[in-house]
């Protein structure tokens, strides 16, 4: 089967007033589409834009060197991945949907048991410290900027630990993805001889999960990158036809239609624990995208809708009577898997209780399913728009099509919305404010505006 939204719960035919004519909207929609897919696809091959994602899943050349390096330290346990926002959430993603649920429980299994490091918590990173053998560890510092201070922090502790335990091999352990010119990571590894792999220039973090930000970890996880790579494919491969057959031109049209009718919130919630941490991906990557102050033209619009993550069922019992009875404000968007992995097969052990019993000879997947049909069936009741991606299954195919299709659709979003999805300006500022509170040569000047602000680390 094919992936595919349902969009039948956007309609006015099932929503009533607060639905819409979903093929009139999508017709007038029409040309601004095909207009923003066309300028995307236009500068797509100009460096200077950072656009060179669209084409990761056919960047062979990428894929092999990065294949090469990973096959070095295919005798290793354990993999700590140092890296924040678009330099750790995709690999985070990708491991969590496609290797053993539980591979940091197994002593022995398929690929390294993979550890994200991707916040300032000491104990966190004690823990790991405590508990990892050096010798056995490959440390991936990733940072496109090669600056990041959370990151170059951790860098340094890790750093530190490994030459203790390790002495001069310790460089072997390391491999930093960064900048393929820019930033303190690329000299600081000539000079020390630790293997790297790029991050393209003109692709930026959240965009990058096709990247060796994404697909180093993947294939130190021993999944199957190339079925990753032909699913984005997949994803591109519809998005250069008719926007009514492409899932991405879809998704940015129903998100586009909702905004305008004050939908301010996009919810995304997969009913899938392995997808958990693609709700956090789609989070940043729209978030960062599509939220700014200023359009193409330098005009002040305060763009974006506020993503919401959530995994079903377990939010159900947390957010779902806030989204079916709160204010009406939010879009909602259901992941929905058809194949299961794993069946597991609810044993008929209460036959003497009917209210337990019903569920006996059905599969924990079936239940699932009822429950996201439920919910989307009980949002709809209530007037709430919402749309469902089928997925076919939890494969690297299926997730490389789904990631794909996000970045797409992001991408048109900001097209429609006339801004560029590309930049964080207000990110920057921030890292910005860390360097200068925390004594980062060449940052005096801000370091005083916020001495006079009355700031303080
Ligand atoms: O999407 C982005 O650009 C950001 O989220 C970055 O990935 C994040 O700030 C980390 O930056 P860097 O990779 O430069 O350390």
């Amino acid at each position: 089967m094919t992936a595919m939204f349902d969009l039948r719960n956007v309609t006015q035919d099932r929503l009533g007033a607060e639905g819409v004519d979903w093929p009139s909207e999508l017709s007038a929609l029409l040309p601004r589409l095909i207009a923003g897919r066309d300028a995307l696809l236009s500068r797509k091959d100009d460096p200077g834009q950072a656009l060179g994602w669209i084409d990761l899943p056919t960047r062979q050349d990428l894929w092999l060197s990065t294949k090469e390096l990973a096959a070095r330290y295919s005798g290793y346990q354990d993999l700590v991945v140092l890296g924040i926002g678009g330099s750790s959430l995709g690999g985070l993603t990708l491991t969590s949907a496609l290797q053993h649920p539980q591979r940091s429980l197994q002593t022995a299994g398929i690929g390294l048991r993979v550890h994200f490091v991707d916040n300032v918590d000491g104990d966190v990173i004690s823990g790991l410290l405590e508990t990892l053998d050096p010798a056995g560890t490959v440390i991936n510092v990733i940072s496109k900027s090669g600056a990041t201070t959370e990151t170059m922090a951790a860098y340094m502790i890790f750093k530190q630990w490994l030459q203790n335990a390790l002495g001069k091999d310790y460089a072997e352990h390391i491999v930093a993805t960064t900048d393929p010119e820019k930033g303190v990571l690329r000299p600081m590894s000539t000079k020390y001889g630790f293997a790297t792999l790029p991050v393209p220039a003109n692709v930026g973090g959240r965009f990058s999960v096709l990247s060796p930000v994404g697909t180093f970890p993947a294939a130190l996880a021993g999944l199957d990158v190339p079925a990753l790579l032909r699913g984005a494919e997949k994803a591109n491969a519809t998005f250069l036809g008719d926007p009514e057959k492409s899932d991405a031109a879809l998704f940015a049209a129903v998100n586009c239609v909702f905004a305008g009718r004050g939908k301010s919130m996009t919810v995304f919630m997969p009913y899938s624990t392995r997808l958990r941490f693609l709700s956090d991906w789609f989070a940043q990557l729209w978030a960062e995208s599509l939220g700014k102050r200023v359009n193409a033209a330098g005009q002040v619009v305060h763009s974006g809708t506020t993503p919401v993550k959530a995994v079903g069922t377990t939010d159900q019992h947390s957010q779902v009577q806030l989204y079916t009875e709160g204010p009406n404000d939010k879009l909602f968007t259901f992941v929905r898997v058809q194949q299961p992995g794993a069946v597991t097969l609810i044993p008929n052990v209460e036959p003497d209780e009917p209210d337990m019993n019903y569920l006996a000879g059905r599969s924990f997947h079936d239940l699932l399913n009822a429950e996201q049909a439920a919910t989307a069936n009980a949002l709809r009741q209530n007037g709430r728009p919402n749309l469902t991606y089928v997925m076919p299954s939890v494969s690297a195919e299926a997730l490389g099509e789904l990631l794909q299709t996000l970045m797409l659709a992001t991408a048109l979003e900001g097209e429609l919305l006339g801004i560029n999805a590309f930049d964080q300006p207000g990110v920057e500022l921030g890292k910005v404010y860390t360097y200068a509170l925390m004594g980062r040569p060449g940052f005096e000047q801000q370091a005083r505006e916020l001495r006079d602000a009355g700031v303080e680390a």
